[in-house]
């Protein structure tokens, strides 16, 4: 079976009180068996990655932790960045230009490439998001995660064969090993895209909100 990834992007939600609830109802709930070609990661806001970290290994659930961003600067005096030395000693992923952060935050490909140099520089492994075929791709960058604007938080996600052509696409042109697909993904959806020759696993934002919906959904894949 070739390998997976399930990736909860929590966005902007979730007190620490509701963080540690989703991981509490999450063990009492997962009926997953161990698989080595399965990674799931959790993403939360940073104020929470320390305590989704302690949870993890709290509740003995095999899920890795990964930050929603990083600063493209390393230490220093950056008011109000985090940077991938603070990072890393929670997580062991990134989000690095998701669409949301090119929009609201006008994050550019130049910044975006140095944010991938700090991360790669502090060990983390980049989930990298792109919205079509003609994304520019850092170099070095091994998973990355296609998302078209328009079906994220719409309910309307993209074509499984769109997907599939995307993903063959960015494959064949940046040589990277895994292509997610993330958009409206539930668990009625997921194995339309999981099931595809070029798909490794879904990037998840609703859905990933409950934790019974976010497992029914891996379940399902
Ligand atoms: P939704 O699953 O809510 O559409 O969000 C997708 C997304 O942006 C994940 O990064």
């Amino acid at each position: 079976m070739k390998k997976q990834f399930f990736i909860a992007n929590w966005k902007s939600h979730k007190t620490a009180d509701e963080a540690t609830q989703w991981f509490v109802e999450a063990a009492a709930d997962i009926h997953l068996t161990k698989d080595s070609e399965r990674e799931v990661v959790i993403c939360p806001p940073f104020p929470l990655l320390s305590l989704c970290a302690e949870e993890v290994k709290k509740q003995q659930i095999p899920f890795a932790i990964g930050a929603q961003d990083v600063s493209s600067f390393s230490e220093g005096a950056y008011t109000g960045e985090v940077s991938g030395r603070l990072i890393k000693d929670f997580a062991t992923y990134v989000i690095i230009g998701h669409s949301e952060r090119r929009r609201y935050f006008h994050e550019t490909d130049e910044m975006l490439f140095e944010k991938v140099k700090q991360a790669h520089a502090y060990g983390l492994q980049v989930v990298y998001c792109v919205d079509s075929k003609e994304g520019k791709i850092p170099e070095g960058v091994n998973i990355v995660a296609y998302e078209p604007v328009a079906a994220i938080g719409t309910g309307h996600p993209d074509d499984p064969s769109d997907a599939e052509a995307v993903a063959g696409f960015l494959k064949a042109q940046n040589g990277v090993s895994y292509v997610l697909y993330g958009g409206s993904v539930t668990a009625e959806d997921i194995a339309n895209y999981t099931q595809l020759p070029s798909i490794d696993g879904v990037l998840v934002g609703g859905a990933s909100l409950a934790p019974k919906d976010f497992i029914s959904l891996i379940q399902h894949a």
